[in-house]
């Protein structure tokens, strides 16, 4: 989201932090040992197909907490795409483009759900008890939201992205889930979520637990730079598409910023392009940037591109080779979609009718 722009962390005080990470710590060690007690939910908006930056940053790790043995569960947030702008794109070719980046990059529709928002009624029906529990003074003070509301460059705030942190605990808890993997910026949508969940139980269900309060699992996030020395998002240019053939990898790096220095040394503060190319080429081949820096020595921007290039070719090579084979094959993905949907439904109908049963409100 535009939001990831805006430092919204201080928001967030230290102490909350350090609270948090000592959570997401003590959780890591829960997932190896007990990995079936836990449920992820988490998604994306279907804005378009990924990229690198997408990939080290949730993609991996969600692929990772899968093979851990953990039940995944990915919303694609069709109705988020529309809270802050009128014209959407293709929606139903993006969505089905995030479809095949996830299924190349190695979740597994056989364990894990994957569905989309529109096609969950229950899920969507959830968000109308839920917006009972939040006042406007709480949705207009979340950090998302007043950020999403600064990005928005003096548009009004649609009643859509107002709420949306209110329909997001809602993807969150219609199947249950106790883990939401995120980065430092998101911890207060989980906040909310919480809150709507002891608030529900409290207020509608006598104190039954009907919703868990789910736990942030804080992502040890890499944050990968676009090619200019910028964040990495689509709409600059400056980004490698996981699809990306080899060539247009190549054309990317080749262009990418670098400085003219010929010493190559991994200084994040201080020559953030070099560093940048340094820790993807690190991130693809499972080693340190410090390291790969040594063997570059003096060799210049020439040679850690070619690096770069490389590595990033080889480690995306199986992921792309199994992309293409999917995107050859449409109708498998719709059918892949359609079971995630179908039992995405079959659970937010089990919770809805909870709801009801609580709320008084079986005819
Ligand atoms: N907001 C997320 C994004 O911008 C997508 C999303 C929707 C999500 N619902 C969620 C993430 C619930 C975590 C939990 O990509």
């Amino acid at each position: 989201m535009s939001t990831s722009l805006t430092d919204v962390s201080a928001a967030l005080s230290p102490a909350s932090f350090a609270a948090a990470v000592a959570r997401s710590s003590a959780l890591e060690d829960q997932i190896t040992t007990y990995p079936s007690r836990f449920r992820v939910l988490t998604g994306d908006r279907p804005t378009g197909p990924l990229h690198l930056g997408h990939y080290f940053g949730t993609l991996a790790n969600r692929v990772r907490l899968q093979r851990a043995g953990v039940e995944v569960f990915l919303v694609i947030a069709d109705y988020q795409v529309i809270t802050d702008r009128d014209s959407v794109g293709n929606l139903s070719a993006n969505v089905l483009e995030l479809l095949a980046d996830y299924l190349a990059a190695g979740i597994d529709p056989a364990t894990a759900t994957i569905f989309t928002h529109s096609a969950v009624t229950a899920l969507n029906q959830l968000v109308l008890p839920f917006l009972s529990l939040v006042t406007d003074a709480e949705l207009r003070r979340n950090p998302t939201v007043k950020a999403e509301a600064d990005a928005t460059s003096g548009r009004a705030l649609s009643g859509l992205l107002l709420t949306y942190p209110v329909h997001q605990a809602a993807d969150i808890l219609f199947c249950q889930a106790n883990l939401v993997p995120v980065g430092r910026d998101q911890l207060p949508h989980i906040e909310t979520t919480r809150t709507i969940a002891r608030r529900f139980n409290d207020r509608y269900a006598a104190g039954t637990g009907v919703f868990p309060e789910p736990d942030a699992l804080l992502t040890r996030a890499t944050v990968l730079l676009g090619t200019d020395g910028t964040k990495m998002s689509k709409s600059r240019g400056n980004a490698i598409e996981l699809r990306a053939s080899e060539d247009e990898t190549a054309r990317l790096i080749r262009r990418a910023k670098t400085d003219f220095e010929r010493a190559i040394i991994y200084e994040p503060e201080g020559r953030p392009e070099v560093a940048n190319l340094l820790l993807t080429a690190a991130l693809c081949m499972d080693t340190d940037p410090v390291d790969l820096a040594d063997s570059l020595g003096d060799a210049g921007a020439g040679a850690l591109k070619a690096l770069v290039t490389e590595a990033i070719n080889e480690h995306l090579r199986p992921l792309r080779q199994r992309r293409a084979e999917l995107a050859a094959e449409p109708a498998h993905l719709i059918d892949v979609l359609r079971a995630g949907n179908a039992r995405a439904n079959h659970i937010a109908d089990a919770t809805l009718t909870r709801v009801r049963q609580v709320m008084d409100m079986t005819y």
